[in-house]
């Protein structure tokens, strides 16, 4: 039976793959700093090539930022009635505060970490580890039956990290050549440590850079501390009336779209049993800060927060200097579900910081992304296909899942492709993404790409 081959050859191929997924690894394809803008470019070169060589036709498609790679596979195909659209990232996020790492992000290793076998590096899990998985099981299935088990269209995006500017114009301007029977998404985690899952709802975001200036310049702080305006003292305040005691966001009409979570569903997750002590404690917190009566499940997989990313002002390196500062800054960001409309929630915000504002202050804001929340029908046989192929591999029923981070991707081919999209990722809560020293488990890797080999057959 020729599955069986496939998964053989996945093991026996596991070191060439590895070295494979290194070498894209070390590229420093950090889409929000234009100092990488270059690295990102050769990491997309990089995946086209890998491509290419595997048989696709493949090339690099120019955007206003960073390029967008597209691959079809136009070969032997075993049931061409099916063709799927893979969609993943090849960028990742910027790696400072470099001293916290403890080796150099961009030189992978295998490492043992805690007692498992860990691949290390920035974008080791988020998301080029989870991208090479699926490219990995292709190459296994073309090796041993010489063609895939259905038609394939991979879209590798270099600005997802970035909030993804140029893929909605990309989408409308070649949806033609992108929109298939279903999207496949690898960027999302697991339930737990050989207990896979499947995503069927992630959040949507909304991010706004706020600027508030008052003095033409900085001041003494002892000379004019008093009768001017401090704009940290006026961002501080405007920050914190965002949230009231309970934890709930203040903004009026933030909850409009946001549907109470069936109580039997809310049951079936406190059946998980991931209470707040045991998800706070491994990253060395104790006591939960969200909304009020809410358990941690609910609050991540179903709630909308406001957070504050980032924030500036003032004199803030070594020793200490009496200044009063002529602006200040932060970076907000809204997590969403739902029916949250994102350009409502942005509106919302600019207007509670304007009418905060004495006269003598101003605000300039910067965008950043505007995504809905996604959930997927949990009746879809595409579904089914790909829970019974995870459970025969993990040995283990695969869960149904929410999310707390966003994947602006699956609204936009809902919407722009009328194409349904199904999550099904390899990651851990413990994989640091976005964090200093990201891993991602050799055996997410190793599985991971077995799993999708099972998928691809299953769905033919
Ligand atoms: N892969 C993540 C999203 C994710 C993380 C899904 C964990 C499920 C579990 C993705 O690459 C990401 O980080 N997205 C950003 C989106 C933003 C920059 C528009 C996020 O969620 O902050
Ligand atoms: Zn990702």
């Amino acid at each position: 039976m020729s599955l069986s081959r496939v998964l053989d050859r996945i093991d026996a191929d596991l070191p060439a793959s590895l070295e494979r997924l290194f070498a894209v690894l070390r590229l420093k394809s950090i889409s929000a700093d234009p100092a990488f803008k270059d690295d990102v470019r050769r990491a997309g070169e990089a995946f086209v090539a890998a491509l290419a060589e595997m048989g696709f036709e493949a090339s690099l498609r120019e955007t206003p930022m960073h390029p967008v790679v597209v691959a079809h596979w136009t070969g032997a195909v075993e049931n061409p009635d099916k063709h799927v659209l893979f969609y993943g990232h090849y960028d990742v996020q910027p790696v400072d505060p470099l001293n916290l790492w403890s080796a150099d992000p961009f030189d992978p290793k295998i490492e043992e970490r805690d007692g498992v076998k860990v691949i290390t590096g920035r974008g080791s899990a988020d998301d080029k580890g989870q991208v090479v998985t699926f490219l990995e099981a292709m190459r296994a299935l073309l090796a041993e039956d010489g063609r895939l088990p259905v038609k394939v269209t991979v879209l590798l995006e270099g600005e997802e990290e970035s909030g993804s500017p140029s893929l909605e114009p990309f989408l409308k301007a070649n949806a033609a050549e992108l929109s298939h029977d279903m999207a496949l998404v690898c960027d999302t985690d697991m339930w737990a440590r050989g207990r896979p899952a499947i995503t069927t709802s992630l959040r949507g975001l909304v991010g706004e850079a706020v600027t508030i200036s008052c003095a033409d310049r900085d001041l003494h702080s002892g000379s004019f501390g008093g009768p001017a305006w401090n704009p940290i003292r006026l961002l501080a305040k405007i920050l914190a009336s965002l949230h009231d005691d309970t934890g709930r966001v203040t903004l009026p009409g933030f909850y409009d779209g946001v549907d109470e979570t069936p109580a039997d569903v809310v049951a079936s997750w406190d059946a998980l049993g991931r209470d707040a002590e045991s998800f706070l404690r491994p990253v060395g917190l104790k006591t939960p800060a969200g909304e009020a009566g809410r358990s941690i499940l609910e609050q991540i997989w179903a709630r909308p927060t406001c957070e504050f990313n980032g924030i500036v002002g003032g004199y803030t390196a070594d020793g200490f200097k009496t200044v009063l500062p002529a602006k200040a800054s932060a970076k907000v960001s809204f997590r969403l579900v739902g029916h949250q409309d994102p350009a409502k929630i942005r509106a919302a915000f600019q207007a509670r910081v304007r009418e905060m504002l004495p006269p003598d202050a101003t605000v300039e804001f910067h965008p950043h992304g505007g995504s809905p929340g996604f959930s997927m029908p949990f009746d879809s046989p595409w579904l089914a296909s790909a829970r019974d192929a995870l459970t025969e591999e993990w040995g283990v029923e695969a869960l149904l899942i929410g999310a707390g981070g966003s994947i602006p991707v699956g609204d936009a081919f809902a919407r722009l492709l009328n194409m349904p999209t199904l999550f099904v990722g390899f990651g851990l809560g413990d994989d640091r993404i976005h964090s200093p020293n990201e891993k991602y488990d050799l055996e997410s890797f190793h599985k991971g790409t077995r799993s999708w080999a099972r998928i691809l057959k299953k769905l033919a």
